[in-house]
C-alpha cells in the first residue's frame, strides 16, 4: 500500500518529507518520491527501491529548499517499480506534481483523450494521467483544475497535488483511499496515516468521499458535496491520543515480535470495553433486541487474516448463538451476487478498516439492503465510517505488515459477539453465559504464559529452518487456526505452505507427503484428538516429521505419534484458537528471523491492502 505525505509552512519541506515517508516505510513499497516547489518551480526526486537510495541521491543534488512539498512511497501497480514510474508524477509542462494512492481504472481513455490532444507521456502509470489531465484543465484556478480533473476519474485516488502557478497551496482530494489532514501550528500536513504525522501534530481530520481539501500553511478549506468549511482544529478534528513511545520498536529487534508481546495487555484491553463486571456490555453498539429477531443469517466477510478471524466465528457463532452463519472472503462476496437482504447481518471483519476489497463488500452489502456491523482496529477509517455497527478492538497501532495483535483482538470480539447474540437469543443457559465469559477474561493471562515459554518456539523454529513446504492440519476450531498458521508461516519467511481440514488429507494431499516432510498439526479439541492422531499417524507412516500444538492432558498419547510437542495451557475447547494461535505466530516470527526474511516488510506485501 502506498504513502502519501505532504507539507506546507515556513520549514524545510524536504526534510519533513523524507522523515514522513520513513515513518510510513513499514507499508510496504518499492520505489520513493519528493516534489518540493521552490519559488515557483517544482523539482522532482525519486527513486527505484529503499527510501536511503533516494536520500543518496538527494545529497548529490544541488541543495532545494522549499516549503511546500509531497512525498510518496510507490507499491507498484499499473507499471512496474523504476525510477520513471516512481511519484510524485508531473505533467509535461512541469507544471503540476502528484502523488497517489489508489487505481484509475479508466486511465487508459483519458490518456487516449490527451494524447489526440498532444501530451506526450513516458511513464507506465495511471497517475501520470492524473497530473496531465489537471495540467490539462488549468486555465487560471489550481482548485477548479483538480475539481474538474477528479470529476473525470473512476476508480481509487487519494492525491496530494502541488501547482508552480499558486505554490502557496497543496490540494488533496481523496475517494476510496485514505487520506488525513494534519493540522499544525502554523503549518499544515497530508498523509496517508498518522504515523507519519504524530511526531508534529495530533491534530487530524480523515478526508471523507469525494471531498477536496486546499491546505494552506494557516488555513486549511474542505469542499465537500455539503458544501465548503474551513476546518477549526478544535471542532473538526480528532485528536489522536498514542504515545509516541507506542509507535517506535522499543526493545525489539522487530514490530512483529513486539505486538505478539503486546498481545496480553490489548487483548485484556478490548475484552474489559465490552465486558464489565461480569456482564456483556453493548450499550454502545446499538444493536437491538427487535433488529436481532429479524435476522435469519449471518455473512462474516474480510480478506487474510481476518477472514480466518471470520472461519472461527462461523463455528462459534453457530455453535452458541444457533444462527446460520456464512463466512466468506470478502473478493469474492463482492462479485458473487450473494445471497443478502434486509434480514442478514453482514459482519465486516478489517485491522486497518481500509482493505479494498472489504469495503467494496460493505457496499455491495448494504446495497442489497443487509445492516453492517464491523469490527476494525483503526477509528475513523472507511469501513467503521460506512458500517451501520461497529466495535473496535483496542490492538493500538499495528506496524509489522503480519497481523497478530489485532488478529488475536479481533478473535475476541467475535467471541464476545457470539457470546452477546446467545444470550439475546436465549440459546444458551446463564451458568455456561457466565463459564464463556470467565474463560475469556482468563484469556489474557494464559497468553501470557506462552509468551514466557517462546524460547521453546525458537527451538523448533531451529530444527525446522530449512523446510520448503509445511502442511497445518486440525479439525474444526484447529482447521480455523491452521488457516492462520500458514499464512502467517508464508507470509513472513516465504516457505510454502497449506492449511488443510485433518480429514481431508486422504482425499488427494497426502499424495504430497513424503520422507522429512513437516506437519503441524493442531490438537486443542478432545473430542477430535483420537480422529487426528490418527491422521499423524497416516502422514508418519508416509515419512513425516510432526509438530504438535495440544494440551498437556493428552501428553502420553501425543509423544507416541509426534517429534516435537508444544503444550497449550488447558481452556475451553471452545477458545483455544486465542491460546493455540500463538505458537504458530511465533514459530512464523522466528523461522523469518533465521532465514534472514524482511520480518517487518515481507517481500511483494504491504500492511493494507487499499486497491484490489
Ligand atoms: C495478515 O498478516 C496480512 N497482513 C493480511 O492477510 C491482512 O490480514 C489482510 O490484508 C486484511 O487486512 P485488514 O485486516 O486490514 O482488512
Amino acid at each position: 500500500m502506498c504513502g502519501i505525505i505532504g507539507y506546507i509552512g515556513n520549514n524545510d519541506a524536504k526534510a519533513f518529507l523524507l522523515d514522513g515517508l520513513e515513518k510510513m516505510e513499514y507499508r510496504g513499497y518499492d520505489s520513493s518520491g519528493i516534489s518540493v516547489m521552490s519559488g515557483n518551480k517544482i523539482h522532482t526526486f525519486k527513486k527505484r527501491g529503499r527510501l536511503q537510495i533516494l536520500r543518496e541521491s538527494l545529497k548529490n543534488q544541488q541543495d532545494v529548499s522549499g516549503f511546500v512539498g509531497i512525498g510518496h512511497t510507490r507499491w507498484a501497480t499499473h507499471g512496474g517499480a523504476s525510477d520513471i514510474n516512481a511519484h510524485p508524477q508531473n505533467s509535461q509542462s512541469g507544471r503540476i506534481s502528484v502523488v497517489h494512492n489508489g487505481i484509475i481504472e479508466n486511465y487508459i481513455s483519458l490518456k487516449n483523450f490527451l494524447l489526440e490532444k498532444g501530451f506526450k507521456f513516458i511513464s507506465d502509470t495511471d497517475t501520470e494521467v492524473v497530473a496531465q489531465l489537471i495540467d490539462f484543465y488549468y486555465k487560471d484556478n489550481f482548485f477548479e483544475a483538480v475539481k474538474t480533473a477528479v470529476s473525470k476519474l473512476e476508480g481509487s485516488y487519494a492525491l496530494g497535488i502541488l501547482c508552480s502557478n499558486e505554490p502557496d497551496k497543496i490540494i488533496a482530494a481523496k475517494k476510496d483511499s485514505p487520506l488525513i489532514v494534519g493540522i499544525g501550528e502554523d503549518e499544515n500536513y497530508i498523509a496517508s496515516d498518522v504515523t507519519a504525522l504524530i511526531s508534529k501534530t495530533r491534530k487530524i481530520y480523515r478526508l471523507e468521499e469525494n471531498d477536496i481539501a486546499v491546505v494552506k500553511k494557516d488555513k486549511v478549506t474542505i469542499y465537500s458535496n455539503a458544501g465548503k468549511k474551513v476546518l477549526d482544529r478544535d471542532k473538526d478534528c480528532t485528536t489522536i491520543d498514542w504515545d509516541i513511545e507506542s509507535v517506535g520498536k522499543g526493545n525489539y529487534d522487530h514490530f512483529m515480535m513486539k505486538e505478539i508481546m503486546q498481545q496480553p495487555k490489548v487483548l485484556k484491553k478490548t475484552i474489559d470495553s465490552l465486558i464489565k463486571n461480569g456482564k456483556i456490555d453493548f450499550l454502545d453498539v446499538g444493536l437491538t433486541d427487535e433488529y436481532l429477531k429479524s435476522l435469519s443469517k449471518i455473512f462474516i466477510v474480510a480478506c487474510g487474516s481476518a477472514y480466518h478471524v471470520g472461519v472461527v466465528g462461523r463455528y462459534v457463532v453457530e455453535k452458541l448463538a444457533k444462527i446460520s452463519v456464512e463466512v466468506e472472503l470478502a473478493s469474492e462476496f463482492r462479485y458473487k451476487e450473494p445471497l443478502v437482504d434486509e434480514s442478514s447481518l453482514v459482519i465486516v471483519i478489517s485491522q486497518s478498516g481500509e482493505t479494498a476489497d472489504s469495503l467494496a463488500a460493505l457496499r455491495e452489502a448494504k446495497k442489497l439492503g443487509a445492516k453492517v456491523l464491523s469490527i476494525v482496529n483503526v477509528v475513523g477509517s472507511s469501513i467503521a465510517n460506512e458500517s451501520d455497527y461497529v466495535i473496535y478492538t483496542l490492538a493500538g497501532q499495528e506496524i509489522a505488515v503480519a497481523t497478530t495483535k489485532a488478529y488475536s483482538c479481533q478473535l475476541s470480539v467475535v467471541y464476545i459477539l457470539a457470546l452477546y447474540f446467545a444470550e439475546r437469543f436465549k440459546s444458551i443457559s446463564d451458568d455456561d453465559l457466565s463459564k464463556y465469559i470467565a474463560e475469556l477474561i482468563s484469556l489474557p493471562d494464559k497468553l501470557e504464559l506462552i509468551l514466557q515459554q517462546k524460547d521453546e518456539l525458537l527451538e523448533i523454529a531451529q530444527k525446522y529452518k530449512d523446510i520448503s513446504c509445511a502442511f497445518f492440519i486440525g479439525r474444526t476450531l484447529d482447521y480455523a487456526v491452521c488457516m492462520e498458521g500458514s499464512l502467517k508461516l508464508k507470509e513472513v519467511s516465504y516457505v510454502h505452505c497449506e492449511a488443510y481440514a485433518a480429514g481431508e488429507l486422504k482425499h488427494g494431499t497426502i499424495s504430497l507427503i513424503e520422507k522429512g516432510t513437516l506437519v503441524i498439526a493442531l490438537l486443542t479439541q478432545d473430542e477430535l484428538f483420537d480422529k487426528t492422531v490418527s491422521n499423524l499417524r497416516e502422514v508418519k507412516a508416509r515419512g513425516a516429521r510432526i509438530f504438535a500444538i495440544t494440551t498437556a492432558n493428552h501428553r502420553s498419547k501425543i509423544n507416541e505419534v509426534a517429534d516435537d510437542v508444544y503444550f497449550i495451557p488447558e481452556c475451553l475447547n471452545l477458545m483455544s484458537p486465542v491460546l493455540s494461535v500463538i505458537p504458530l505466530q511465533l514459530l512464523s516470527y522466528y523461522s523469518a528471523f533465521l532465514r534472514g526474511c524482511d520480518i517487518d516488510k515481507p517481500r511483494n506485501l504491504a500492511k493494507s491492502v487499499t486497491v484490489e
